[in-house]
């Protein structure tokens, strides 16, 4: 089956920095390291290197030429990603000494991709292939809805957060991906917990160091929850995205959710002890040699 990926490409900057600037503070950085990011691509990037066949549905600008070949050669059919005449997106990404991340993202090409756009490539897309999204581009309802009706899991990670974002494509949803935070959010904004009202089958919240929880209708929405394995984080940027795409690999594989989720959890794992976003993504064997 093919995984469709309506998502964000960037171009990640990344500054590594003692601590991070406080507000009216400036601070130095040692050094300056460019590859390639996005929530989209990570995600594409991870769940092509978990083995699944991904194509990627995007835009870059007319200085993106760079960013498709970097997907090609990384495994991820190209052909749905548009280049406009506008800018790649991009992102500025401070790292501290202990690898957290402040993030400034300009979206760029990412918020301007067609609808018919979207609608050409899903028209492609066969009953039982996965759509996923996040919130880095536009048309998420419309594909959201499309895919649907074409009879698509329908997954979406809702990062960055928008409480708006995560309403409009709710209806349409399998599985949906989110951090605590978010989750509180979300329920604040709906009233609705993981269960039969909120109508996504899958549910998984994230917690960072604390492990994950999933909610699955299959398993009567109890809370079922996941450790996370510790490491020492160098730079925890595009762990998260890195843990969707290799869920829904192993989905895609035909795992059930719980043995997607340990799957996910050390690739993401794996990965937070590496500096960088998809340019050094783990692939599935290495993530399976890795204790
Ligand atoms: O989740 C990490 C990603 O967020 C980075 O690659 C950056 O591009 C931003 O989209
Ligand atoms: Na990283």
């Amino acid at each position: 089956m093919t995984i469709w990926n309506l998502g964000s490409i960037n171009s990640d900057h990344f500054y590594r920095v003692g601590h991070l600037p406080a507000p009216g503070e400036t601070v130095l950085s040692a050094g300056m390291e460019r590859g390639l990011g996005g929530k989209g691509a990570n995600m594409s990037v991870a769940a092509a290197r978990a083995g699944s066949h991904v194509s990627h549905i995007g835009a870059v600008g007319t200085d993106g030429q760079w960013a498709i070949d970097r997907l090609t050669e990384y495994g991820v059919d190209t052909r749905p990603i548009a280049v406009l005449d506008t800018l790649t997106g991009h992102a500025v990404i401070a790292l501290d000494d202990a690898g957290e991340n402040h993030i400034i993202v300009f979206p760029g090409a990412n918020r301007e991709i067609s609808r018919d756009a979207v609608g050409l490539a899903l028209a492609e897309a066969t009953p039982g292939d996965i759509l996923v999204m996040q919130n880095e581009t536009n048309q998420q309802a419309f594909a959201a809805e499309t895919g649907s009706k074409l009879g698509l899991k329908v997954a979406y990670a809702a990062a960055p957060f928008s409480a708006e974002a995560v309403t409009a494509v709710l209806p349409y949803l399998d599985i949906l991906v989110l951090n605590h935070i978010e989750m509180a959010q979300l329920v604040e904004e709906t009233g609705l917990l993981p269960g039969p009202k909120l109508g996504v089958d899958t549910v998984i919240v994230t917690k960072g160091a604390e492990g994950c929880v999933l909610y699955d209708r299959k398993n009567g929405w109890d809370a079922i929850g996941f450790d996370a394995i510790r490491v020492d984080a160098v730079d925890t940027t595009g762990a998260g995205d890195t843990f969707t795409g290799y869920f829904l690999a192993g989905i895609d594989r035909g795992m059930g959710a719980e043995d997607a989720i340990e799957l996910a959890i050390k690739a993401s794992a794996l990965m937070v002890t590496r500096q960088g976003t998809a340019d050094v993504i783990p692939d599935l064997k290495e993530v399976l040699d890795w204790s």
